[in-house]
C-alpha cells in the first residue's frame, strides 16, 4: 500500500466540519484580506503569540516574506552582511539578498545539520548586522552559544522557525530567543494553511509595530504611509483555517515525537545515523532525517515498497549555482558539501501508523 510523504488529506477529514465552517464564515463575512481589522487574522495572531509565549505575532503572506520583513524591520540592507547556515531551505538566504544585504554562509554541525556556533565568530566582519539561526527539521539550534556571540558583537539574532512549530529550547518556544522569530505556514508544515501563509513573533513593541506597517504597504490606517512596505498580508481564509488547526498543534507535535521514537527504537543498532533531541533542544520532528552511506539505495527500496522519501536538501546552499560567485569549496564547508549526499527524510506525520513505521524500518535496517 502506497502512503504519502505527508498526509494532509487525513488531517483535513478529522477537522472537516470545523474547517469547512470557518471557510464559509470568512466568505459569508467577505473578510478576505488581512487588514489590521480582519477578525480572523487578529484572532489567529493573538492565539499563535499565546501558544509560543511571545508578546506579538504578525501574520504575513509566507515564511520567506517573514524573514525578509524581519530584516527590513531591523533596517538591514545594502552594505550589511547577514550570517546564514550553509544547510537550510534557500528562503533563508534569498530573504537576505532581497533586502540588498550580503549573505555570509557558515558551515553546519555534523550531528544536527544546524549552524555550527563555533564557526560564527570567524565569519563576522565590520559589516555583519545579524545572524539567522535556523531550527532545521524542528531541532532547535544551539541558542545559548549563538546568543553569547550575537550579544558580544552587538548583532541581531533572528530565528527561522519555518520547520520548528512546537520546538522547545530549554523551557521556551523557539522564536522567542532572538529579536524576532519567523514561521512558515506552508500546507506541509506542522501547522499548515491551505495555501501560502507566514508569521513573525516578537516581544519587541517597536519591531511589532513596524512589521504591522511593512506587511501592508507601510500603513496602519487608510491613507497614512509613514514608510513604504510590501503587500504581504496574511489573508482571512488562511488565518481562519490556521486558527481551527492551532489547538491541535501540540498534540500533533507529540504524535510526531512518538513516530520518531518508534523509528529510532526500530532502527537502533543499524549503521544509520539517527536524529534525536539535543542537550537543550526538544525536537518537534517536522522531518525525521537519517544518514546513510547508501542513501540512494535505501530511497529506491522504500520507493518500490510504496514509501516516498525526501532529501532536505540535496545541496548545501553555498554550492547552488546562484551562489557560485562565492566560489565555495569543500574545504570551506566540509559538512554542507558532504552531508547532503547521505541524508534521507522518512515519512512522518501525526497519523502515520505504527505498522508503517515498522515496515519502513524493516526495509532500511
Ligand atoms: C527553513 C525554512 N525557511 C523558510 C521557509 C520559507 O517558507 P515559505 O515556503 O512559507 O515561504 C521554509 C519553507 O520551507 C523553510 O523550510
Amino acid at each position: 500500500m502506497k502512503i504519502p510523504f505527508v498526509d494532509l488529506h487525513t488531517q483535513y477529514l478529522t477537522l472537516k466540519t470545523d474547517i469547512d465552517a470557518a471557510i464559509s464564515d470568512v466568505i459569508a463575512n467577505t473578510a478576505f484580506v488581512g487588514f489590521a481589522n480582519n477578525p480572523y487574522v487578529t484572532a489567529f495572531q493573538e492565539h499563535f503569540a499565546a501558544y509560543t509565549g511571545a508578546k506579538h505575532c504578525i501574520g504575513c503572506a509566507n515564511g520567506t516574506d517573514a524573514i525578509e520583513l524581519a530584516l527590513r524591520a531591523l533596517n538591514i540592507g545594502p552594505e550589511d552582511e547577514v550570517i546564514v547556515p550553509a544547510q537550510t531551505w534557500i528562503s533563508t538566504a534569498e530573504a537576505v539578498t532581497a533586502v540588498g544585504a550580503q549573505v555570509r554562509f557558515v558551515d553546519t554541525q555534523k550531528t544536527t545539520q544546524n549552524i555550527n556556533s563555533e564557526l560564527i565568530e570567524a565569519a563576522i566582519t565590520s559589516k555583519t548586522k545579524a545572524v539567522i539561526a535556523v531550527h532545521l527539521r524542528g531541532l532547535p539550534a544551539d541558542l545559548d552559544p549563538i546568543l553569547e556571540i550575537t550579544q558580544k558583537h552587538g548583532l541581531f539574532l533572528l530565528e527561522d522557525c519555518a520547520q520548528a512549530h512546537g520546538a522547545i529550547y530549554k523551557d521556551r518556544h523557539v522564536g522567542t530567543f532572538g529579536i524576532m522569530g519567523t514561521f512558515s505556514f506552508f500546507p506541509g508544515k506542522t501547522l499548515g494553511a491551505y495555501g501560502d501563509a507566514g508569521g513573525i513573533i516578537t516581544n519587541d513593541d517597536l519591531c511589532a509595530e513596524k512589521l504591522q506597517r511593512l506587511v501592508n504597504h507601510g500603513s496602519l490606517h487608510k491613507g497614512e504611509h509613514l514608510i513604504e512596505g510590501r503587500n504581504s498580508r496574511l489573508d482571512g481564509l488562511q488565518a481562519a483555517i490556521l486558527d481551527v488547526k492551532l489547538p491541535y498543534l501540540q498534540q500533533w507535535v507529540e504524535a510526531r515525537r512518538k513516530c520518531a521514537a518508534l523509528y529510532s527504537q526500530h532502527l537502533q543498532g543499524s549503521s544509520l545515523l539517527l536524529p534525536g533531541d539535543s542537550k537543550h533542544g526538544r525536537h518537534a520532528y517536522h522531518l525525521y532525517v537519517i544518514e546513510s552511506h547508501n542513501r540512494d539505495e535505501l530511497a529506491e527500496k522504500l520507493n518500490l515498497a510504496g514509501y516516498p522519501t525526501g532529501i532536505h536538501y540535496p545541496r548545501g546552499l553555498p554550492f547552488l549555482q546562484c551562489y557560485a560567485y562565492m566560489q565555495a569549496t569543500e574545504a570551506n564547508f566540509p559538512v554542507a558539501f558532504n552531508q547532503p549526499k547521505r541524508i534521507l527524510s522518512l515519512p512522518i506525520f501525526p497519523e502515520l501508523s505504527e505498522e508503517h513505521i515498522e515496515a519502513i524500518s524493516r526495509i532500511i535496517s
